[in-house]
């Protein structure tokens, strides 16, 4: 696979990350994999091939993500027969929806969207094409939930009730239908990508500060979408990012680059989801809250922290490994028990321990190799 670096510094960048410590006070190799087997020894249930079976189903998926993306960048192969096993039982037809067929095609398009991209990376992992054939088959079923005429465009997230055209089924699609153009060639990926980035960039989820939004609500007097303010959830902004990039690696158009910087950049100065005081990743929608993140919340800024650093390779000088070892530094140091599992926050304290944060710290950790 291509792998290039590109820009030489995005102007204003430096500026924004606090001077703090050039380096990690671990081995970012060495906590990856004691988050992971932290996690797989926490939660991991073998006979039901996914960690934390009370917990929702994308949770394994996107966890299953850390876990071959530290196989892909590392060389080992420690976890390669657990996937196995994962995959061979989670691509059964789902109890909760067996009208989708199984292969991971799930009652929402985000669900199916995670596991798809975890199959892609085990293609890069194996060579395995039944992986990339699997992927391709999520794709035309995500695809199916496009429709042009609500909001003039988009995919569905919810796909029983056919309702919620959002920035999360939206963003994942664009990732995987570029990163399946990329190791494909076929041209019907790319031609989809870039219409639903065309159509997410007209949609009005991006907001005056540059950060996606959770989703469009319609008028239903006038059919007019427009941007229903939820919150700028980080993973949001993760996976937006992450399609990009995947845009650029198979078009090699620096405009997505430039776009994704931006992006990242608005995270990084915002003082909500980066706040001054700690300089650390924060869903301030639920972190500090009385109601506090439920599981789904509590894995999304391992996933920013993933596709930032997806980003963070392709620039000259890695203008975001500090953001990102800030990060991971202060998890370690403040959110992290001694048994090597984390908390919600990554500025800490430790809140106990589930599956959901422990693959948000794995991810980030892994962003870091
Ligand atoms: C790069 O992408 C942008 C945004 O989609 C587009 O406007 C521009 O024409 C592209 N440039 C080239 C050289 O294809």
């Amino acid at each position: 696979m291509r792998s290039l670096q590109i820009l030489a510094g995005i102007a204003g960048l430096a500026s924004m990350l606090s001077p703090i410590q050039a380096s990690t006070v671990i081995d970012p190799s060495t906590a990856a994999k004691a988050a992971i087997d932290a996690m797989n020894n926490a939660f991991y249930n073998p006979s039901e091939g996914r960690w934390s079976p009370d917990v929702a189903w994308w949770i394994s998926g996107t966890a299953l993500q850390a876990v071959l993306d530290y196989m892909h960048v590392t060389g080992s192969r420690d976890y390669l027969s657990q996937a196995h096993e994962i995959i061979e039982k989670q691509k059964a037809p789902l109890p909760w929806w067996p009208q989708g067929g199984g292969n991971f095609r799930a009652d929402s398009t985000d669900d199916t969207g995670w596991w798809a991209l975890a199959m892609l990376r085990m293609f890069d992992l194996t060579g395995d094409k039944r992986y990339l054939t699997i992927a391709m088959q999520d794709e035309q079923y995500i695809w199916n939930y496009w429709t042009d005429t609500e909001c003039g465009g988009g995919i569905y997230v919810d796909i029983k009730a056919m309702t919620y055209k959002n920035a999360i089924a939206n963003a994942l699609y664009i990732k995987l239908a570029a990163a399946l153009h990329l190791r494909t060639g076929d041209a019907r990926y790319l031609t989809r990508a870039l219409k639903a980035h065309q159509w997410f960039v007209e949609s009005g989820m991006i907001n005056a500060e540059e950060l996606v939004n959770d989703g469009l609500t319609q008028d239903k007097a006038n059919g007019v979408c427009f941007n229903n303010e939820g919150p700028t959830w980080s993973y949001l902004q993760g996976v937006v990012i992450g399609g990009l990039v995947e845009l650029f690696r198979t078009t090699l158009n620096e405009t997505y680059i430039r776009s994704a910087a931006t992006l990242a950049n608005a995270v990084i100065s915002s003082p909500q989801l980066t706040p001054p005081s700690t300089g650390v990743l924060t869903d301030y929608a639920c972190e500090g809250t009385a109601a506090g993140c439920n599981y789904d919340q509590q894995s999304f800024k391992g996933i920013f922290a993933r596709n930032l650093g997806e980003l963070d390779v392709l620039i000259v000088g890695r203008p975001y490994r500090t953001y990102l070892e800030q990060n991971a530094n202060s998890a370690y140091q403040k959110a992290r028990n001694a048994d090597d599992t984390y908390g919600t926050s990554w500025s800490g304290p430790f809140d106990g321990s589930s599956l959901a944060k422990q693959q948000s710290a794995a991810s980030l950790w892994v962003a870091l190799l």
